[in-house]
Parts: C-alpha cells; structure tokens; sequence
C-alpha cells in the first residue's frame, strides 16, 4: 500500500466547531504516508428513504465516494445530550446502505471543552459502527477533555494530547494495512 488515505468525518457542523478544528490539526500529526481528507456534513440532508430511492442527493453521492475512496474512516464527535451527534448518526445512516461501511476499518475520536472528553458519546458511537461490522479500532481510545484549552487555531497546542494524537494515528496506520494484507 502507497499513501494511505483517511477520511475524517466531524460531528458538528459549526464553523467554530472544537471538533473540526481537531480533526484539521490531525494532518500535522499524522506520519508521512498519511493523508487525511475531513469531510464536513454540512450539506448532508436528513436520512429519507424515498430520497434514496430517487437517486441520493450530490452531497451524499459526495460523502460515500470520500468513504468508498478511502482506505480508513474517522468519525469524530462531541457530546449532545450524553450521546454522539445526530449529524454522525445521520451521515452513517447514508453511509451505511448498500453496505458500504461494512468491514472497513475506522477510528472513532471524541472531545469537549468539559472534563471527560465526551467519553459518553464515544461509547455510543462505537456501539453502532460495531453493529455494522466495521472494523473498530479498540485501543488506545482517545477522548480529548478541555479541548477548546489545548487548541491555538486548527493546532494542537498541548504536547501531550498531540503526541497521544500521533501515536494512535500510527497504530490506526497500522491496523489499517494490517486489514488490507
Ligand atoms: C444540544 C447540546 C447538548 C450537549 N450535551 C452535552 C453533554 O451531554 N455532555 C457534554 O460534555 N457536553 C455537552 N454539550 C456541550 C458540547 O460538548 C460543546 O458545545 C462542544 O463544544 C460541541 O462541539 P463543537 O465545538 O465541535 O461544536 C452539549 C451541547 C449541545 C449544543
């Protein structure tokens, strides 16, 4: 395998969103043969499926062709209401036909300005990408907590949470190559 290619999905559609701004700062952090695309859900319409059958929408056309071209997925998410975003939900809703998520692998990431990293929310999410048989990265698993404090723009300014960043972007490099052996 040449250049890896990631797709990584945020869970908030803000234009401030701490959670864009993570996955932005991932390509910086990321080992050389990676490249990371964040694809936003801003114009993903709600899941209906009399929509699909008349032919899915040109975002969503968009969003699975970024997954399909993809060799590994990141699904970032905040918290909302102690679960994941409906906009996640939503995109794998999409997603999800025809099976197109299934047995690939992913990296599910969470983070808030609060104290536990929407850890919550994590969990949820990984229940369902479990669900669709997707190949789950187990560990390390990371929920970054005071996100909006170890940001400087789109960067991450904290030493550690970027070195925790850049290791589980390798081990996820890793079992990515490892699936497609
Ligand atoms: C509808 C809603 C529900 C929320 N629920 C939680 C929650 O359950 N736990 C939590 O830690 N933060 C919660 N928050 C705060 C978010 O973690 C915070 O707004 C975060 O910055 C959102 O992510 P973003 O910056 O990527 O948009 C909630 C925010 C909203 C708007």
């Amino acid at each position: 395998m040449n250049s890896i290619k990631i797709v990584a999905v945020p869970g908030s559609l803000r234009e401030a969103s701490l959670t864009k701004k993570l996955l932005f700062s991932l390509q910086a952090l990321a080992p050389d043969d990676v490249e990371i695309n964040v694809f936003e859900l801003n114009d993903i319409p709600i899941y209906n499926k009399d929509v699909e059958d008349a032919g899915y929408p040109p975002s969503v056309l968009a969003l699975r062709q970024a997954i399909a071209e993809a060799d590994g997925i990141i699904f970032a998410t905040p918290e909302y209401n102690g679960s994941f975003t409906g906009a996640i939900k939503n995109a794998i809703d999409w997603a999800s036909r025809g099976g197109l998520l299934a047995g690939r692998p992913v990296a599910p990431l969470s983070g808030s300005p609060g104290a536990l990293g929407a850890t919550k929310a994590q969990q949820s999410l990984r229940l369902v990408l479990e669900h669709l048989g997707m190949y789950v990265l187990t560990r390390p698993q990371i929920a970054v907590p005071q996100l909006d404090k170890k940001l400087a723009g789109d960067r991450i300014a904290d030493e550690q949470t970027a070195e925790f960043l850049s290791t589980w972007l390798t081990i996820f490099r890793d079992w990515i190559v490892q699936l497609n052996k």
